[in-house]
């Protein structure tokens, strides 16, 4: 059963729920909403085994490790994980463990776990959908299963997905990165941009709107804006968004993550023109200093970058912003870092998601002479954060008697409006029946960087 087949086989399915139903599971996930998303697609297939999903990593009969390997710490983290599971797998020989995602896509990576002996079954990126045939396989022979694919095996439908969240759906809508940014190695493990046809997503948005009363709706990608560049269709991301934003309902949509050099001026557009879209952005700009972005192979400047937020400012000015900065890459000056600095507070993100540059295998920074010392880079990111804090403390005041459509939610008893971009506005007087619904809230009061307000 080298070449797994997809396609749901009847026979094989039910040989599959024998052997596991009423088992219990437990997922532990690492990394981006992609691994999130996938989780929850893992969960939508082990639930179809009818098992039973646990709390409890330690008695749980299958566990999965659905991994990352964008740093260092995040492959360290899930290793040590999947040691600390030694002892129960003495205890319970037949407890299977399963390991999938980027960290094990990764060729030359730090841990190698086909050598592992308390893992059972080692699976990529690209064959997450076949995990049923995969345990199937294991509960015949109980042979170790290493199978690490280069392509995807069949599009990655969602149909067996069962989310999280209530309130908040993701929706993939493009796999893969072509960017090869000279840090990343998302490239390597997740393959070539592959986006889904647009009237699959319609479907999938639409049920989740209509019939599941979803109210955010998350497009997800590594580079939401190439969407449809692989496709026979016609259609550019912003065509994208304003096709789903013909689906009737109370709902909003949000994306990420997006790329500056694709970001054009139609989508700035599309974003002030359409209701539906979430006044928010995630625009990773990665440094402040054109010379590091260049060596990152980012393809675009500071003054490419400036422009666009002030194009987005101006079209939407309640917009919040938001962005990844990795700090210490190779070469990185002072003078770069200082750059870096400036620019976070020329643009006043309302958050920021910084790093510090980690050496990955196989990609071209990691081979560059100039890596920088650890403490260095531990150094920037303290000052990056300490710098971000002081902000974010200040930009809570360009909030006041400001009017944002919130979602309305109860916390401790009292309704809150939380804005797109997350930000809780309290509504002390509020005479709520309901909550999850969309209403316009005024800013009327900022108290211990709290902010409390009043229906429009
Ligand atoms: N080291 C540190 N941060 C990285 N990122 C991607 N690769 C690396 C790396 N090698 C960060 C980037 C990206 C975010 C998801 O992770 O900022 O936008
Ligand atoms: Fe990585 Fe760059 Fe692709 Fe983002 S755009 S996933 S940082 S290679």
């Amino acid at each position: 059963m080298n070449k797994i087949s997809v396609e749901k086989n009847v026979k094989e399915k039910s040989k599959i729920i024998s052997f596991y139903n009423n088992k219990t599971y437990h997922i532990v996930t690492y990394g981006c909403q992609m691994n999130v998303h996938e989780s929850e697609k893992i969960r939508g297939i082990l639930n179809s085994l009818e098992m039973n999903e646990t709390d409890d990593i330690h008695s749980a009969d299958v566990v999965v490790f659905n991994t990352c390997c964008i740093r260092e710490g995040a492959e360290d983290r899930a290793y040590n994980n999947i040691l600390l599971l030694k002892n129960d797998k003495k205890k319970n020989k037949d407890k299977v463990i399963v390991v999938c995602g980027c960290m094990s896509q990764q060729k030359n990576g730090k841990y190698d776990l086909s050598k592992s002996k308390i893992v059972d079954i080692v699976i990529g990126t690209h064959n997450i959908n076949a995990l049923g045939e995969y345990l199937l396989r294991f509960a015949i022979n109980r042979d170790k299963i290493y199978d690490i694919l280069d392509k995807p095996i069949a599009s990655m439908d969602s149909s067996a997905c069962v989310r999280d969240d209530k309130v908040n759906a993701y929706v993939n809508i493009i796999y893969g990165c072509d960017k090869f940014c000279t840090y990343c190695i998302v490239p390597y493990v997740r393959g070539r941009e592959m986006s889904r046809p647009s009237q699959e997503i319609y479907a999938e948005v639409k049920d989740l709107v209509q019939n599941q009363g979803y109210k955010y709706i998350t497009l997800l990608g590594q580079n939401v804006n190439s969407y449809g560049k692989d496709l026979s269709e016609q259609m550019s991301f912003a065509e994208l968004l304003e096709y789903l934003c013909t689906i009737e309902g109370d709902f909003k949509i949000k994306f990420m993550t997006s790329h500056p050099v694709d970001f054009d001026d139609d989508l700035i557009r599309v974003m002030k023109q359409q209701i539906k879209l979430a006044k928010t952005l995630h625009l990773p700009v990665q440094s402040g200093s054109d010379t590091i972005l260049k060596r990152m192979n980012r393809h675009y400047n500071i003054k490419h970058y400036l422009k666009i937020i002030k194009k987005l400012k101006r079209a939407i000015p309640n917009i919040a912003l938001s962005t990844d900065i990795i700090v210490g890459f190779p070469g990185e000056t002072d003078k770069d870092f200082m750059q870096t600095l400036k620019l976070i507070k020329k643009i006043k993100y309302d958050q920021i998601f910084a790093f510090m540059y980690s050496k990955r295998t196989g990609t071209p920074a990691s081979t560059f002479d100039d890596q920088i010392d650890e403490d260095i880079k531990t150094s920037r990111l303290n000052k990056l954060l300490r710098q971000q804090k002081i902000i974010q403390k200040e930009n809570i005041k360009k909030y006041f008697k400001k009017t944002y459509d919130c979602l309305i939610k109860f916390i401790n008893g009292v309704a809150v409006g939380i804005t797109d971009g997350g930000k809780e506005i309290y509504i002390p007087n509020y005479r709520y029946t309901n909550q999850n619904y969309f209403i316009s809230v005024k800013v009327e009061d900022i108290r211990n960087h709290k902010l409390s307000g009043v229906i429009k």
